[in-house]
């Protein structure tokens, strides 16, 4: 039987393709389970398309800065906290209402 590989997609190229679908989808369910019901619901600052660090996302993660509860390393890895930053950080802003609506 003939395999069909496009021309353009070395495995390596498919491999880092997968991973980043990966991380995509691992990370919406990492935010949707602990982080949306806080930061997509008006109670916290809005933290998509910020260009957060991975690094900065578990220093607040780990230590639960003023009104946010802190995530254990059992409950949201370090894997899970690249993959959210990965998310994130290819979300747009929040949008900002601006008078006028120049933006
Ligand atoms: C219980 C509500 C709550 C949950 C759940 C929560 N957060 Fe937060 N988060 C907050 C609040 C409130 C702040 C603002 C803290 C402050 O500076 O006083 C915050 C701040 C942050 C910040 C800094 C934002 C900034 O403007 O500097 C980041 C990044 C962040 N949270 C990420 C996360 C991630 C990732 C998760 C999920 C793993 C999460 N948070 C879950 C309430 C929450």
């Amino acid at each position: 039987m003939t395999m069909l590989r496009p021309a353009y997609s070395t495995p390596a190229q498919i491999t880092t393709a997968m991973k980043a679908q990966a991380a995509l989808t691992g990370g919406a369910k990492v935010y949707a389970a602990h982080c949306a019901y806080c930061h997509d619901s008006g109670f916290a600052p809005s933290i998509t398309g910020r260009d957060m660090p991975a690094a900065a996302i578990a220093g607040i993660v780990r230590l639960g800065p003023g009104g946010m509860q802190a995530f254990p390393e059992s409950q949201v890895s370090d894997a899970d906290i690249t993959a959210l930053a990965t998310y994130l950080n290819g979300l747009p802003a929040a949008v900002k209402s601006t008078p006028g609506g120049e933006s």
